[in-house]
């Protein structure tokens, strides 16, 4: 309605499987060729790391795109991007998850979105197809605006469908928590709030994995404040896509940016308190950033 839209003589369908064709090379790429000895670097703080695999990853989903989509602009979470003449910026993150594969746990993901306006603001940018595959359990999520949402595994394509949930007391909740410890203690106490007020809480480690989850009822919600474009591009597609109601960003501030997504018989209750306690806790002391 009035948002981005995509340029005259592109297919969204195209460029889901775009999405999906690049997302299997680097995933992979990323269990392949996984060094015994993975070498690290720290980048905002000394938790948040980057491996080898995350960067020569990146510059797979780089290298690919350029041939398969030559005028359109990369955005990673990683270093070198590309820029575009068509309207199209491909928002890709190499490992989402990179805490997880450092230790060898099998939640991590590659997550590729390609989305029209400017992936760089908050809200002034719509994903339009995308693909967030997990190479270990061999789980690729993919969509397309209005094609609804699929799962393509070893034994074939199904569509998936969020909850049915409506009852807040009952639900099961993903979240994650941003590098920054100020932020981290916030996110927490936000946490102790929602806690009784759910089942249970989830934290699993790749946002895209989250949104997907929410997506096929694995989650019936999932919430997070601090997330990059990265993290969400291609997950909140396939979350919408398969049924599910997104909130947020609240705020142009990074640490104070509420996302959600639920399943829509839980939306109005789960949006009303996660928006009052990230306003309560992660947004009102605030003003670092
Ligand atoms: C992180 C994961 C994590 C989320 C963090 C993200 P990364 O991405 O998605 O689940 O809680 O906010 O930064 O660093 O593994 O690519
Ligand atoms: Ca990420």
């Amino acid at each position: 309605m009035g948002g981005p839209t995509l340029p005259a003589g592109v297919a969204a369908e195209e460029l889901e499987a775009v999405a999906r064709a690049v997302a299997e090379e680097a995933g992979r790429l990323v269990v392949e060729e996984r060094p015994d000895a993975l070498g690290t670097s720290v980048k905002s703080t000394r938790t948040d790391v980057v491996t080898e695999m995350d960067q020569r990853s990146q510059e797979l989903l780089v290298a690919r795109l350029a041939t398969l989509r030559p005028d359109d602009a990369v955005l990673g979470e990683e270093e070198g991007g590309a820029s575009g003449t068509s309207g199209i910026t491909w928002v890709v993150d190499p490992i989402d998850g990179t805490v997880n594969y450092l230790y060898g746990i099998p939640e991590f993901s590659v997550s590729v979105a390609a989305v029209v306006g400017d992936p760089t603001t908050e809200d002034g940018w719509e994903p339009v197809a995308g693909a967030v595959l997990n190479p270990v359990r061999g789980e690729l999520f993919h969509a397309h605006a209005g094609g609804g949402a699929w799962c393509t595994t070893a034994t074939g394509t199904r569509p998936v469908r969020t909850s049915d949930a409506t009852d807040l007391g009952l639900s099961l909740v993903g979240t994650g928590f941003g590098y920054d410890a100020g932020l981290r203690e916030r996110q927490a106490r936000l946490l102790v709030d929602l806690l009784p007020q759910v089942r249970d809480i989830r934290r699993q480690g790749s946002a895209a994995l989250d949104l997907c989850a929410v997506a096929c009822g694995r989650l019936d919600a999932y919430y997070e404040t601090g997330l990059n474009a990265w993290d969400r591009a291609a997950g909140q597609l396939v979350a919408r896509e398969a049924g599910a109601v997104l909130g947020g960003p609240v705020d142009a501030s990074l640490a104070r940016q509420l996302s959600w997504a639920a399943a829509p018989g839980l939306a109005e209750p789960f949006g009303a308190v996660v928006r009052d306690l990230t306003d309560r806790h992660v947004g009102a002391s605030d003003s670092r950033r």
